[in-house]
């Protein structure tokens, strides 16, 4: 089953729009996490993996924590926000792919050609997901993503997140990331991208809603800090999650 089948899948019988972001920190982080996963994973529709965990253990050592997530009927995302010449992406993909991650996120920069062809040529192959990260949550995301450049296909001008939208639709992605903490901006890609998934991280700690980003048009809510480092996991997730059920 292709990464967009599972997602859905799980979205549907957990009734959740929550992708979990594993960001666990320390010696014992790996552990932690699988036991953080094991706990939310009735409340939550996908498993999204950062530095926090590939760089102390590598893909390699976390093969076993991917195959936890499967076995709950969790895809994992590996957010490595990939932004090389093809080359290079090719075998950073390759390497994601095989350990057993269902979906990666890149950063639509290189472009097509030599850039990010090859990954999305892998991907499909696989019936793995590729992810464009087109408008990140954080304050200073605004100085380059909303800067306005010329679009030599439509011969346009327009702010960078949205031709980046664009291109994704083109590209055939299987997702954009646009910031919670912008919902106007989750409004004007939902028109662009018809009906492909948008994520939208960012949400309690970078201070976007939930609501307001699902209602704006998001169709899953990445989520880090607010569960993993909460005091009590399992009632933050089981909360987040009720907040995402009449989406659902
Ligand atoms: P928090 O703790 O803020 O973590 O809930 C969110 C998770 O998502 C990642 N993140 C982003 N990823 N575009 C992305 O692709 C973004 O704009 C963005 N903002 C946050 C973050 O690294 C963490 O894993």
């Amino acid at each position: 089953m292709g990464f967009l089948d599972m997602i859905k899948r799980a979205a549907e019988q957990n009734r959740s729009r929550i992708v979990l972001a594993l960001d666990v920190k320390g010696p014992d982080a790996l552990e932690r996490a699988e036991r953080l996963l094991c706990e939310t994973a009735e409340y939550i529709c996908c498993v999204k993996i950062n530095k926090h965990l590939i760089l102390p253990w590598g893909v390699e050592g976390l093969r076993g924590l991917i195959k936890r997530a499967h076995s709950l009927g969790l895809p994992v995302i590996a957010d490595c926000k990939m932004c090389d010449i093809g080359s290079t992406n090719f075998v950073e993909a390759f390497t994601y792919f095989d350990a057993g991650f269902d979906a990666i996120t890149v950063v639509p920069l290189p472009g097509w050609a030599e850039g990010l062809e090859g990954v999305f040529h892998l991907a499909r192959g696989r019936g793995m997901g590729v992810i464009t990260v087109i408008l990140m949550s954080n304050r200073g995301a605004s100085e380059f993503f909303e800067a306005v450049i010329y679009d030599e296909e439509l011969g346009v001008f327009d702010k960078l997140y949205k031709v980046f939208a664009r291109r994704s639709l083109k590209w055939g992605a299987d997702g954009v990331v646009v910031g919670a903490t912008r919902p106007e901006a989750i409004r004007q890609v939902r028109e662009i991208v018809e009906d492909l998934p948008i994520f939208s991280p960012g949400v309690v700690v970078q201070g976007g809603g939930v609501v307001e980003a699902l209602r704006a048009g998001a169709s899953y809510v990445i989520v880090g800090r607010a569960i993993c480092e909460s005091d009590n996991p399992i009632d933050k997730a089981r909360e987040m999650c009720e907040l995402t059920r009449r989406f659902s």
